[in-house]
């Protein structure tokens, strides 16, 4: 697993990517430009009826960046328990997390406090999705995609298939 030396600076992405959008990957690829590594860590616990399981969402993730120029620059890890204890393991210097509207920032504000009371080190650094992302999320893309619309524009390929597949397994 990587961890971070005093000559490169490592950086965590959590979430529950359930499933991840081209709004993740706008972030993971902006954080690689500010850090030397990025570790994308996917959360064991996504909500009360996740749309794909843990092992799933870590696949997708990995598949979705492995193909991309800054994959090298990047970790896919699955986790569970305390992001804070992952973070201060890693000895990672930040926490990654997207603002894409203000909605979001009083739980991004109060999860970043709590982190870092958590993890005295760790800063949460808030970085903005390329703005044809801003208005994406896992929720309405998966709201969309169960009932019947096209969001192959807003999800890497295989994500896509994996969606298509999944809703055409619950209806046989
Ligand atoms: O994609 P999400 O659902 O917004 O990600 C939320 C996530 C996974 C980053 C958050 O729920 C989390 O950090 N979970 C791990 C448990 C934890 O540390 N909880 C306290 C956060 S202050």
């Amino acid at each position: 697993m990587m961890t971070s030396t005093n000559r490169s600076k490592l950086a965590i992405y959590p979430g529950s990517f359930d499933p991840i959008t081209h709004g993740h990957l706008s972030l993971v690829e902006r954080a690689t430009k500010l850090f030397d590594r990025v570790v994308v860590a996917v959360a064991a616990s996504a909500g009360k009826e996740p749309f794909f399981t843990h092992d799933e969402r870590i696949q997708l993730v990995r598949q979705s960046i492995d193909e991309k120029p800054y994959a090298t620059q990047v970790e896919v890890i699955g986790f569970s328990g305390l992001l804070a204890d992952l973070a201060t393991e890693l000895n990672a210097a930040a926490i990654i997390r997207g603002l894409r509207a203000i909605s979001d920032f009083e739980y991004e504000f109060q999860m970043a406090l709590m982190n870092r009371k958590l993890a005295r080190t760790v800063e949460t650094v808030f970085l903005m999705p390329a703005l044809s992302w801003v208005y994406l999320s896992s929720t309405i893309v998966k709201d969309v995609a169960t009932h019947g619309g096209d969001v192959s524009e807003l999800v890497p390929a295989v994500v896509w298939q994996a969606m298509c597949d999944k809703i055409a397994a619950r209806k046989t």
